[in-house]
């Protein structure tokens, strides 16, 4: 491997691995939502704009000489050899899982869109983190929506859901990424998330655009806690 890279701003490098397990996600998240027409046709035009933020974030480290086609290849390669599978088993769960992950991707993108501007002076990636996170919010949105739908049709099977998928939820790079601490910590300082983060930034705005208080998330867990053990719906 060459050098070319060694000053580049790392947080486009670590974005496009996650970017990396594409492939994965959609196989993963068309599996989940196979029975549904809307929400796959919603999952295919997802993967269609999620290739696009791949796609730019690979031009993007070549054409600015941060990456060669070779150590893009590489990189590849190396992702390639790993598979990410769904961390929740139902539907409802994948899609509540999609509306606190692409919350999450949407903050980390605002806050590395500030460090490409102020930190690197790099108009081009704030330029493209702007265009890629108005992508993240929509998916956002559109995740609650469905969530909304859900608690109109199961309000405490949906609650107990949200509770489940936010105390075990993990971003999908955790289980995948070769050296993930040593890359969490870039990406941390670039402005990545944490469990607090997830909490304040994430899970608490996220219940609020739901119209879920913590009242109900308590006295739903309570009951779930009182009944005997069942698989979680
Ligand atoms: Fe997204």
């Amino acid at each position: 491997m060459t050098n070319v890279g060694a000053a580049l701003p790392r947080h486009a490098l670590e974005e496009k691995l996650y970017k990396e397990y594409l492939p994965d996600y959609i196989g993963g998240g068309l599996n989940a939502v196979r029975p549904y027409f809307g929400t796959m046709w919603f999952q295919s035009n997802w993967g269609y704009e999620e290739s696009k933020h791949s796609l730019v974030l690979m031009e993007y480290l070549m054409r600015s000489k941060k990456r060669t086609p070779e150590q893009m290849f590489d990189l590849q390669q190396k992702t390639f050899a790993k598979r990410w599978t769904t961390p929740f088993q139902s539907c409802r769960q994948m899609t509540i899982y999609g509306c606190f992950q692409e919350m999450a991707t949407f903050f980390i993108y605002c806050r590395q869109r500030e460090v490409a501007k102020e930190r690197e002076n790099d108009h081009c990636l704030w330029q493209i983190y702007d265009f890629i996170g108005r992508d993240e919010i929509a998916h956002t949105r559109f995740y609650q929506g469905v969530v909304k739908v859900l608690l109109g049709e199961d309000r405490d099977g949906t609650i107990k859901d949200i509770a489940h998928v936010a105390k075990n939820f993990r971003m999908p790079g955790e289980d995948l990424i070769e050296d993930y601490d040593s890359r969490i910590n870039v990406m941390r300082e670039m402005g990545d998330i944490d469990r607090n983060m997830f909490l304040q930034k994430v899970y608490f705005p996220v219940l609020k655009q739901l119209g879920v208080t913590r009242a109900e998330l308590v006295r739903v867990s309570r009951a779930a806690r009182a009944e005997p053990e069942t698989a979680v719906a």
